[in-house]
């Protein structure tokens, strides 16, 4: 008799004796860490009633400090109809991260996808068009205004060759006018967010990435505002070789050579199913090398992954076959990759040496030595660099002691006062 309540009792789920606590997440929380640091450690926000799950709010809460909507601010949804816009959702997201202390990043202003179908079936004149971009980026930035800290404002403007991409936009206003207009248009509306042009695929050197940089170059010399490139970094397993933080990097300080900030906007790391031990291994490095990059670098300060855990990744259902690609699993504990990020937050390594630049790539040698970003280019604080650095790095590349990372070799004011390394 004891045995069989026993066993239907077990069938029917009943509770047996208490597991030993085993906590889901390393504490103290990422985003305690990143606040050390002074980087924001944000996720795109989920669709639906994501918010009203009070587990999917915890974690929010407690873990990151910044979010962006995944979709909700988007033109098919935030403007569906040529008159009609509909703020409901994007206004809960960002009220709840008012609420926690969060900082926003809107996403976004100008892109080819998930347009409205009266704006994709219209006709238009150039004027018209112009006119539609100008009034929808007016009413959207200007309805959050002074609220959001960053906005994308063109999002996946540039093809794979460089040159800009073939779409709505470019088509009437033509390229990169469009992208001026958005800009302009967007500074006026939210004078006090940073502004970003955002982009997949150029988180390595390559066309695209140039690009970019020709891009922004032109927005400035036509005196364009424009405060950041965002690396979406949709990674896959293959994306990393030995000298991944070193190529992320030499992206990072050539957009820092420009005088603007860099984001890492949208990060995943796609994994083909099932996903192994040995494959998530593979993944944490990913992860850490694209933070070690960030943290390296001095221009950035924004580190953010698409989607809270793997219950929440547009991975599985855009390429079939491919998953678990966020650092935290879908019940929310942490995986290999967020112990990775965990433990590069957390252990204040020691500083690169000129040696360690003398025998290794540039990043490589500062990402296995551990990441002290300040000293980057001036390890012994004697106020030169290293002689061993390219001559392309140490004669163009910033020398900052200041933020993302405290620095824990000596000073070296001399250099901070001169923005500029000659030589
Ligand atoms: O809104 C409809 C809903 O009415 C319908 O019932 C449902 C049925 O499938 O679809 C809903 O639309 C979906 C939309 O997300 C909102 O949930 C679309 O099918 C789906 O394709 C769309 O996917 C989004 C994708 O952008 C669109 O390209 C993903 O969630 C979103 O994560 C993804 O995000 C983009 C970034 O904005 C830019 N960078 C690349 C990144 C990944 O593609």
């Amino acid at each position: 008799m004891v045995i069989v309540v026993a066993a239907l009792l077990g069938a029917l789920g009943a509770p047996g004796p208490a597991p030993a606590a085993v906590p889901d997440r390393p504490s103290p929380t990422m985003r305690e860490l990143a606040a050390e640091r002074g980087l924001r450690f944000g996720t795109a926000v989920a669709d639906d009633t994501a918010l009203a799950d009070p587990t999917y709010a915890a974690v929010l809460a407690s873990e990151f400090d910044t979010i962006v909507p995944e979709n909700h601010m988007k033109w098919a949804l935030i403007h569906p109809g040529q008159h009609t816009y509909d703020f409901t959702v994007a206004d809960a997201e960002v009220a709840f991260a008012e609420t926690h202390g969060m900082a926003v990043r809107g996403h976004t202003l100008a892109w080819w996808n998930q347009n409205p179908t009266w704006l994709t079936s219209g006709t238009w004149t150039p004027a018209e068009g112009t006119a539609l971009l100008e009034d929808h980026i007016d009413t959207v930035a200007g309805h959050y205004a002074g609220r959001l800290a960053q906005w994308d404002v063109v999002n996946e403007g540039v093809s794979a060759n460089g040159g800009g991409r073939s779409y709505l936009w470019s088509q009437l206003l033509g390229y990169p006018d469009y992208v001026d207009v958005a800009f302009r248009r967007a500074h006026q509306a939210d004078p006090a967010a940073q502004l970003f042009y955002n982009d997949f695929g150029i988180e390595r050197p390559g066309p695209k990435f140039n690009g970019v940089l020709d891009l922004v170059e032109g927005l400035q010399d036509r005196g364009v505002p424009v405060d950041g490139v965002g690396f979406q970094a949709h990674l896959t397993l293959q994306t990393c070789t030995a000298r991944c933080t070193n190529d992320f990097l030499t992206n990072m300080l050539a957009l820092d050579r420009l005088g603007v900030d860099v984001a890492v906007t949208e990060l995943d790391v796609a994994v083909p199913l099932p996903a192994t031990p040995d494959k998530l291994a593979q993944q944490a490095t990913v992860y850490r090398s694209m933070l070690a990059a960030c943290l390296l670098a001095p221009n950035c300060h924004t580190f953010m992954v698409w989607g809270i855990s793997d219950a929440h990744s547009w991975i599985p259902s855009a390429r079939p076959g491919y998953g678990a690609a966020l650092p935290l699993d879908e019940e929310y504990r942490a995986k290999p990759a967020w112990n990775a990020l965990h433990d590069l937050l957390t252990t204040p390594p020691p500083a690169p040496t000129c040696a360690d630049y003398a025998t290794r790539p540039l990043a490589q040698a500062a990402f296995e030595a551990g990441i002290e970003g300040a000293p980057l280019l001036d390890p012994d604080g004697d106020g030169t660099a290293c002689p061993q650095l390219p001559a392309s790095l140490a004669a163009s590349t910033t020398v900052t002691t200041t933020a993302p990372t405290t620095t824990t070799v000596a000073a070296a004011p001399a250099v901070a006062a001169t923005p500029t390394l000659a030589g």
